[in-house]
């Protein structure tokens, strides 16, 4: 979690610093802080300007306007506190005991404990909880000697004692490093953490997302697993892991890459649900072009090799994405007729299943960056290449909106859902997105195993072609609706969410949703499972929100409902205007489609109510408390 973002170059870096950390204020805002070097004139040593402020970006933002932070050189961080509570001391930058030296990091240091106590032993004083805190104190450590023969301080020695401190330390980070010795040099570190290096003009960036880095250029340098890079206003100079210098050509960002603007809307998750119907338009055109032969219905960027003797999947996600994992899991097994599991990446890691042959193994992540599911991709991978048998060899596909992310580095195949940057740290229209890629692939597995007849594909492909013109329709009058339903909501501390089959995933992203932006409690349950336990918790205070779209389970549905009528709860519809739906309280009305395709119309209500709701209590909607959009630490 966290985002950096460093720069050197011939301006002033505090207002760049400031720019970028605006643009990655979704991966943390519990505190943020900068650090500047100012080159005295006439003089060789620099001053270093350290602010740092509590809560969002706004605060530094005040501060650094009431207090210069002068220099052409400087580090940013916004935090998600992992180490230390949210308080200033424990914002970034760190600095060492002489305040020359400053640091900030984005990953976790595993074994700080162990430096930390070997560095008081030496006698450094400790101004923080955090795990970052050691790393300024080992530069100064790895430095003192260069000091001590009187060495003239340089890049390339500031350099040689971040690649020290690098080996010293476990875990993963990402890491920018300022010394006031050398006002003309800044150092980058990056293992399992995100961090891109951007080539302006006359200026070098370094940020943790590509966001910071558009406003000043779109020429960009990944930096990969275990790199140190060294910054000057001349160039770049990149090493891997061993020390070896790299030469590696810049990429250009693509167009979509744009900087994050709220348009006409008050938040942008707003903005970001009423995007869906240009979502779903999108991935329409690129993946179900006009003139498909059934056999392959659906353009997807892989050959034959990829499909090839695929007897089973297991999918590997978190949060919102491990609800789209499963519903394309319920699409892959029920419709395309492939066994299919979900795992929380996180308890993947520890506990996997025993090996079977033939897999392939799917991360979800619309960040590309969450720590959990990258780690368990590559414990995944790491095993399967250890078995030895061509049979279980690793085949990984990755499901991401980032397709220049950390995943891309790690796993073989990418299917870009392309939905564009989400800013909004609740996920909307990447889950749909992320469900549409599932119903690329389950369409694609049916039609090649033949596990349903022409006519269902084509079915369910007109079915899709459909749906962007549903959600026009649905964004639009559930906006209205759930803004006039969410003042019921205005003393609820428990809701409860239902939904059954290919719509129980949608029962739980609602409860999600509720729960992150409106800090009300909500339960997702498959329908059936109520009268097992949460049916004890109903009372005319507690809203049930039931799902039931006409299928299999529809009149299911409508009976757990009524089971919970009986216990007086209040009883809000999500289903179409059909016989059996006149026992909700109230209704979100849903247009009559196939339950195969219900989950990418039912969510919509989901989205609307719990931004409503959240709006509704004035509560910040977009970045809501202890939450970050991409948690990059385990
Ligand atoms: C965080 C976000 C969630 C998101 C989850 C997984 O917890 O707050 O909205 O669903 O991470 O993120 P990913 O980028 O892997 O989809």
């Amino acid at each position: 979690m966290c985002g950096i973002v460093a720069v050197i170059g011939s301006r002033e870096a505090a207002p760049l610093l400031l720019e970028g950390l605006r643009q990655l204020e979704y991966r943390g805002y519990d505190s943020a802080g900068l650090a500047t070097v100012k080159s005295l004139e006439g003089e060789d040593v620099g001053t270093l300007t350290c602010k740092r402020a509590k809560g969002k970006l706004k605060n530094l933002s005040s501060l650094v306007s009431n207090q210069a932070a002068p220099g052409h050189l400087g580090i940013g961080h916004t935090r998600w506190a992992t180490h230390g509570k949210p308080e200033e001391c424990n914002a970034h930058p760190h600095r060492d005991s002489s305040g020359r030296i400053a640091v900030v990091q984005n990953g976790i240091i595993e074994n700080h404990r162990a430096l930390r106590k070997e560095l008081e032993a030496a006698g450094v004083i400790f101004t923080s909880e955090t795990d970052t805190e050691v790393i300024p104190h080992l530069i100064a450590r790895e430095l003192k000697p260069f000091l001590i023969r009187g060495a003239s301080a340089s890049g390339a020695v500031l350099l040689e004692a971040v690649q020290k401190v690098s080996k010293q330390l476990k875990g993963a980070f990402a890491l920018a490093v300022v010394w006031a010795d050398t006002p003309d040099a800044l150092v980058v570190a990056s293992r399992q953490a995100p961090l891109v290096i951007g080539l302006g003009e006359g200026e070098f960036l370094c940020a943790s997302d590509t966001p910071a880095l558009v406003g000043f250029t779109r020429t960009i340098l990944p930096m990969e697993d275990g790199e140190v890079a060294l910054l000057t206003p001349l160039g770049i100079e990149l090493y891997n892991a061993k020390g070896t210098r790299q030469q590696r050509i810049p990429s250009l960002l693509r167009g979509g890459d744009h900087l994050v603007d709220k348009r006409n809307f008050r938040h942008f998750m707003l903005k970001e649900i009423h995007e869906q119907p240009e979502t779903a338009e999108l991935w329409v055109e690129r993946h179900l072009p006009a003139g498909l032969p059934v056999e392959s219905p659906v353009a997807l960027p892989f050959d034959e090799s990829f499909y090839s003797g695929i007897e089973r999947i297991q999918i590997l996600a978190c949060g919102t994405s491990r609800h789209s994992a499963m519903v394309g899991a319920y699409l892959l097994e029920q419709f395309a007729g492939v066994p299919t599991s979900v795992f929380y990446a996180s308890e993947f890691r520890y506990a996997a299943p025993p090996l079977a042959p033939n897999t392939l193994t799917i991360g979800v992540t619309q960040s590309g960056e969450t720590a959990d599911t990258l780690a368990a991709l590559r414990m995944e991978a790491q095993r399967r290449d250890e078995h030895g048998d061509p049979a279980f060899a690793s085949r990984q596909l990755g499901v991401t909106n980032r397709p220049e992310s950390s995943l891309s580095r790690l796993v073989p195949n990418i299917l870009d859902i392309g939905a564009g940057i989400e800013v909004g740290v609740a996920a909307t229209k990447t889950f749909l997105a992320q469900m549409l890629a599932f119903y690329g692939l389950a369409l694609t597995f049916a039609a090649r195993r033949k596990s349903r007849s022409s006519d269902e594909i084509r079915e369910l492909t007109e079915g899709l072609r459909s749906v962007p013109n549903q959600l026009r329709t649905l964004v639009q009058t559930h906006d209205e609706l759930s803004e006039s339903l969410a003042h019921r909501f205005a003393d609820t501390q428990d809701v409860i969410f239902l939904g059954r089959g290919i719509n129980y995933p949608i029962a739980l992203e609602g409860a999600l949703k509720l729960k992150e932006i409106s800090y009300i409690h909500a339960e997702g349950y498959p329908a059936g499972e109520m009268k097992h336990g949460p049916i004890a918790l109903l009372d005319p205070r507690v809203p049930v929100i039931s799902i039931a779209m006409p299928g299999v389970v529809f009149e299911k549905v409508l009976s757990n409902a009524q089971e919970a009528k009986a216990r007086d709860a209040q009883l809000i519809g999500v289903a179409p205007e059909a016989p059996g739906t006149e026992i909700f309280d109230a209704l979100m009305p849903l247009p009559e489609v196939s339950e195969w395709i219900s989950p990418l119309l039912s969510v919509v209500p989901m989205q609307l109510l719990s931004y409503h709701i959240a709006a509704h209590r004035g509560l910040d909607v977009d970045q809501p408390r202890n939450l970050a959009k991409s948690v990059t630490v385990e």
